[in-house]
């Protein structure tokens, strides 16, 4: 049989990370003590409740038959008490939904509202799922809204074509740049969203990985967001349960109602007992301050990207210490390809920044989720080749 793949999968752009994993595989075979600070994946424990009340929940028999498609009840009123305590802001119930990760919800929203031919507006460089996952998948085109340096990594929205764009996607504190924004970006960004009837979508799946007395907003938290706005979240970085597949959409009815009807013919909702576990997380908070957990987290990542950034501002590398994320964009002077491969040399994996889009190039993404002794490994390595 000769099988042909729909034309939409055909359109997704070439994998620009192929090369460098193969090199990376090569390394590994050949038995080089690879660094990698290139994988986005926690590798700290969830706190010790997540874990005890997992095991409590999944072994309560009640817990393994089908969820309610747009989430549990008490799944659902947990996330409105968070948004409340962290963002003070009021959502109801029925402007909740819950995700299989946040990943899962950024692409099913345009099955509901893009149709074939809209245009979609995504960062670049950007995680990849708002152009391919949603965007593409979805027969829409993808519009690259850049993400410069001399903006602070922020779209110049006075610049941006309107004309056919149906929806766009924001993301701050922001994959792959690490930059942050304050409530007046967001304000711009809403009235932007309004003014053109623009469906705004907010990625917000790091807002709680912060530094330094920096507080993620929430979109929500704006005049006027609820007309136009969706946001997402997740636990999979606030609470290190990447694999566990827990996340939410918040925000204007509408568009919450189009993403759980896309949903309810696709999935039924994350396990039970997942959703239980993510109550229960989220209970931990009790203001706006992170819960004890967060903030040891946070400070042992934040020694982390001290140690990074200061090594690479030493050997000449311009880069900024991030306010979030566990990301350092580092300006690498050049094709990013080459400098990769130039790390791996050295038993460095890092991301280089093309993968993330064209603008993305002259830039290499390197990532803290290793142990400091490790990153310490790291950049004694990187000062060595570059010294
Ligand atoms: C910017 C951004 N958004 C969303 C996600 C998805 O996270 P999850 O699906 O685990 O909630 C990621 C994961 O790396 C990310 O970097």
């Amino acid at each position: 049989m000769n099988v042909e793949f729909a034309e939409r999968i055909k359109r997704l752009p070439p994998y620009l990370f192929a090369e460098i994993e193969k090199q990376i595989k090569d390394k590994k075979a050949a038995g080089v003590d690879l660094i990698s600070l290139s994988i986005g994946d926690p590798d700290l424990p969830p706190p010790q409740v997540v874990i005890d009340v997992l095991r409590e929940e999944a072994t309560n028999l009640k817990n393994h038959n089908y969820s309610f498609s747009q989430g549990e009840p008490d799944f659902r009123a947990a996330v409105t008490e968070w948004y409340k305590k962290r963002f003070g802001v009021d959502v109801a119930a029925d402007q909740v939904v819950a995700l299989l990760g946040s990943k899962e919800g950024i692409a099913n929203i345009a099955r509901a509202f893009v149709n074939a031919g809209d245009k979609v507006l995504c960062p670049d460089p950007a995680y990849p799922v708002y152009a391919n996952g949603s965007t593409i998948l979805c027969d829409g085109t993808p519009v690259a809204m850049p993400l410069l340096e001399k903006n602070g990594f922020k779209p110049d929205f006075e610049t941006l074509e309107t004309e056919g764009v149906k929806m766009m996607y924001l993301n701050y504190p922001n994959n792959p740049t690490a930059a942050t924004i304050d409530k007046a970006f967001l304000k711009e960004a809403v009235d932007f969203a309004h003014d053109n009837n623009i469906i705004l979508c907010y990625d917000n799946a790091y807002s709680e990985i912060t530094y330094d007395g920096y507080c993620a907003p929430s979109i929500l938290e704006i005049d006027g967001a609820m007309d136009c706005a969706i946001e997402f979240n997740s636990l999979s970085k606030t609470f290190n349960v990447t694999g566990d597949r827990i996340g939410f959409a918040v925000g204007n009815k509408q568009l919450i109602a189009g993403l759980a009807k896309v949903k309810s013919q696709i999935d039924s909702g994350p396990p039970v007992y997942t959703q239980k576990v993510a109550v229960k997380a989220l209970s931990t908070y009790q203001s706006v301050e992170s819960p004890e957990f967060l903030q040891k987290t946070n400070q042992i990542l934040r020694e982390r990207r001290d140690l990074l950034v200061d090594t690479l501002q030493g050997i000449g590398f311009p880069c900024e210490k991030p306010k979030a994320t566990f990301y350092v964009w580092v300006n690498c002077k050049g094709d990013s390809m080459k400098f990769a491969s130039k790390l791996l040399d050295v038993g460095v994996a890092v991301t280089p920044g093309i993968g993330f889009g064209k603008c993305g190039e002259g830039y290499a993404r390197m990532t803290f989720t290793q142990p400091k002794e490790r990153i310490a490994e790291a950049c004694e390595r990187i000062r060595g080749l570059f010294k």
